[in-house]
């Protein structure tokens, strides 16, 4: 299976979202929000999104369940080649002039592990305020209305999209485009497979491999959903 990025939906709303976000007038505030569930492609598609813009035009970071304001600027210092500077004040000041000389857009993943900490979601406000270059949040469901209860954050949203499962389109698209060109799967078997993975991406993704795998080592070029028959896609647990 090839390794690329497919332009589903989802990755086309969001390269919107930024251009948007890049594009908007002055009176619109600039920070931008992708949530939703794990395994949909959120961390991929912004990725794509840096490397469109080229990797040196961002500052990418993403967030872990045992960050504190001081490891989260430590972060992105880290992104920009530099060491943190304390009182973190200056910290801040640093990133500052930095994403205002190079005109840099900050993209944070793994919103949910920082989003229950006022001081850094407070931050997060300052260098936007301080900057007001594009910022991205990314997470998972529930972050949407977590960051509603942060009034003066919510108030600078002015972009969001919430990654939706895969439809039939999209699983072709990535079936046409990750797979061995030698390689047809039948319409019924991608339905299959879009079922099953309830649109996950990681889940079409490993079901599609077996299939390829399995296609190769039968030397057939069509799979159909009657050859596949029940064989299992993924792990799946029965509750
Ligand atoms: N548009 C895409 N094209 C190709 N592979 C993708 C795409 N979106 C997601 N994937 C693959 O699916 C898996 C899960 O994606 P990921 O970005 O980690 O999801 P999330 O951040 O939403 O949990 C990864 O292995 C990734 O390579
Ligand atoms: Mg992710």
């Amino acid at each position: 299976m090839k390794h690329q990025v497919v332009e589903v939906k989802n990755v086309l709303r969001s390269l919107e979202l930024l251009e948007n976000l890049q594009g908007r007038s002055s009176i619109t505030p600039g920070i931008g929000l992708i949530h939703g569930p794990s395994g949909y492609g959120k961390t991929t598609t912004t990725c794509w999104l840096i490397n469109q813009l080229g990797a040196l035009n961002a500052i990418y970071v993403r967030c872990y369940a045992t960050d504190t304001p001081s490891s989260f600027l430590a972060r992105i210092m880290g992104e920009l080649g530099a060491d943190p500077i304390y009182p973190l004040r200056k910290s801040v000041d640093f990133i500052v002039d930095r994403m205002n000389d190079r005109q840099l857009p900050l993209f944070i993943d793994e919103v949910d592990h920082i989003v229950g900490q006022a001081k850094t979601m407070e931050t997060i406000r300052d260098l936007y305020d301080a900057t007001e270059q594009p910022i991205v949040l990314i997470g998972m469901e529930e972050i949407a209305r977590r960051i509603s209860h942060r009034k003066q954050l919510f108030n600078r949203l002015s972009e969001w999209v919430e990654f939706k499962p895969a439809d039939l389109e999209d699983v072709h698209a990535f079936a046409t485009e990750l797979l061995d060109e030698r390689i047809e799967v039948g319409e019924c078997l991608l339905e299959h497979i879009r079922q099953r993975s309830g649109g996950e991406v990681r889940r079409i993704l490993t079901a599609l491999e077996k299939v390829e795998r399995s296609a190769i080592a039968s030397e057939r070029h069509h799979v159909t959903l009657d050859d596949w028959g029940d064989q299992p896609l993924f792990l799946e647990f029965r509750r």
